[in-house]
């Protein structure tokens, strides 16, 4: 029984460890093109760059750029229209955000100098929460476990 527990135990210790590396990602947005505008992107640029990608509460987006550009956090209806916010966040030439670990929905940004917006310096993506996996993940881990456990008596 005490090798069980001991293994057990281990096993806990060992997946709570992947799942905390697993469970937050960090994305360069653009990945090496970074947040920029036209001529460097063109219209759906950051769609196609977000399509393939799940995006989970705990992850990070770095955006970086060059030159002049910035980052507004908005509303759906902002996103759309490009409308020119007034809340902007600069941070020289990068700014990083990170979703709480129960964010789930989306969450719309753009740039809010000149035209890039409408020239696709736009990124709309859906936050799903990770609560639900890292849950479904630790009954498993804990099943597991037991297992191991009942053969190691
Ligand atoms: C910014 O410029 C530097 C120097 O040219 C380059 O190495 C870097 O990749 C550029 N970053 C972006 C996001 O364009
Ligand atoms: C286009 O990319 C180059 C190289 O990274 C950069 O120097 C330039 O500032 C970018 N242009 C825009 C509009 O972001
Ligand atoms: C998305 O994934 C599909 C299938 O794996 C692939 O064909 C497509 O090129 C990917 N798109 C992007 C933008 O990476
Ligand atoms: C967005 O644009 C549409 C159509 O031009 C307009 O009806 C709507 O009021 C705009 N919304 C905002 C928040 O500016």
């Amino acid at each position: 029984m005490g090798r069980g527990v001991v293994l057990a135990g281990f096993l806990v210790v060992a997946m709570l460890a992947c799942l905390r590396g697993a469970a937050a990602t960090e994305y360069v947005v653009g990945d090496s093109r970074g947040w920029t505008a036209s001529p460097n992107i063109t219209v759906g640029y950051y769609d196609e760059w977000a399509a393939n990608k799940t995006f989970r509460g705990g992850d990070t987006l770095k955006f970086v750029w060059n030159g002049t550009h910035n980052v507004a956090i908005v509303s759906k209806e902002d996103y759309d229209n490009c409308t020119k916010v007034i809340s902007v966040f600069y941070g020289g030439e990068a700014f990083s955000v990170t979703f709480p670990t129960d964010a789930n929905g989306p969450s719309y940004f753009i740039s809010t100098v000149d035209s890039d917006c409408e020239n696709g310096q736009k990124l709309a993506i859906n936050v799903v929460s990770s609560a639900a996996s890292i849950t479904a993940l630790s009954v498993l881990v804990l099943v597991l476990s037991s297992i191991m456990a009942m053969f190691m008596n």
